[in-house]
């Protein structure tokens, strides 16, 4: 039987417990400066000495075309590495590991460096009727070099993983999303079309870092739009991942453009918590990878029994290490009562002062 607090491997990384820090945009990115580490330091060892097994950073951009803000980090600038190097020499020395996940926002990206409009599968406009261009094949080996080239900084900063961001709606899931993806190009049509770019950038990454080195990735089970990427494509692009070795998949969904595609949905409900941890069993059931459920978890109890239902090797837990990050440790000492996070996702606002941390950081 699984237990919470023992120690375990995770998609290669030895983890001293079954609780990761989910990916969370931390809004701390300094573009003038290009630095974050000092302001993101004191919230990773917050969690990190508090019990928390590794830590998936927010998501860093890795181009020029790839970032939703201006306090999103550049995994491009000079100072990336140095920067990365602060966190994972002050996550390691409280025990902990440090993953990078690495992303282009594709259509959800709002900050061009050099200027015009975000990029995309395919041509469509944005909420404000702004456009967003088809990317061409050019662009798309460009974006898939970008991976490869932010992994190998991540691998030479000492993290523990790179995780690559294929979920959310944001540029990797746009073409997994029929929703997003109209190409009629090699690129779109059926899974095999619509998921090459995923495999171009994992191949390219694992290329790069070579074989030794953990790759992880965040991918949809399903999209929460219509239509969606299908239940058995999910599966099949997996199983090709598998294949070429990845180490870890998290299984999460939405591709937020829509209340009803969030992937933060409201947990108010026992029965809501492991919102997708159906499909990570499933899963569960064939890949060789370790399998990561993310979204709703709240009750330890609860946690431990997803944990028990099958193949699901460790939980991610985002906006209950928001609202308490020493959730972990307060666990970990015995008081087990449920996370106090209500759901509001109120975190996502840094104007409402809920950015991660405001109080105590
Ligand atoms: C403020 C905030 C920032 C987030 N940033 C990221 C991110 O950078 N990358 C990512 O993969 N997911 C991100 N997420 C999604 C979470 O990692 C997680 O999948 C989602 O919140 C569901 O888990 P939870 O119920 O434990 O919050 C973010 C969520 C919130 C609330």
């Amino acid at each position: 039987m699984k237990k919470l607090f023992e120690s375990t491997v995770v998609g290669g990384i030895a983890l001293r417990n079954r609780f990761i820090r989910s990916a969370t945009f931390e809004y701390v990115y300094d573009n003038e400066s290009e630095t974050f580490a000092d302001k993101l330091l004191p919230m990773y060892e917050k969690l990190a000495s508090n019990g928390v097994a590794a830590i998936i950073t927010g998501m860093v951009g890795v181009d020029e075309n790839s970032r939703a803000g201006s306090v999103m980090v550049k995994g491009y600038a000079q100072s990336f590495v140095p920067e990365v190097s602060k966190l994972t020499a002050g996550v390691h020395s409280l025990g902990a590991k440090l993953i990078v996940q690495i992303n282009h926002c594709g259509q959800k990206a709002r900050t061009i460096d050099k200027g015009g409009c975000p990029l995309g599968p395919s041509a469509a406009s944005d909420a404000q009727g702004n456009p967003i261009k088809s990317m061409s094949q050019e662009q798309i080996r460009s974006v898939v070099n970008s991976f490869a080239e932010t992994a190998v900084r991540c691998q030479r900063a000492g993290a523990d993983a790179v995780r690559i961001h294929a979920a959310h709606g944001y540029l990797l899931s746009e073409f997994l999303n029929p929703y997003f993806n109209k190409r009629t190009d090699a690129y779109g049509g059926s899974i095999e079309g619509r998921a090459r770019i995923v495999f171009e950038v994992y191949d390219a990454v694992r290329k790069a870092v070579g074989k030794d080195y953990p790759v992880w990735i965040k991918i949809n089970c399903k999209d929460l739009t219509e239509p969606s990427i299908a239940p058995q494509e999910f599966q099949w692009v997996c199983s090709e991942l598998d294949k070429r070795g990845i180490d870890a998949i998290e299984v999460s969904g939405g591709a937020m453009v829509s209340q009803e595609s969030a992937s933060t949905p409201l947990i108010k409900k026992e029965e809501n918590e492991g919102y997708f941890g159906r499909e990570a069993l499933k899963l569960g059931e064939t890949t060789s990878a370790s399998v990561i459920s993310v979204c709703g978890y709240r009750t330890p109890q609860i946690i431990e029994e997803w944990l028990n239902k099958g193949n699901i090797e460790a939980i991610s837990l985002c906006r209950p290490l928001i609202s308490e990050p020493d959730l972990i440790a307060r666990w970990e000492k015995g008081d087990m009562r449920k996370a106090r996070c209500i759901s509001c996702s109120k975190c996502f606002n840094p104007e409402l002062k809920c950015i991660p941390f405001a109080k105590d950081a």
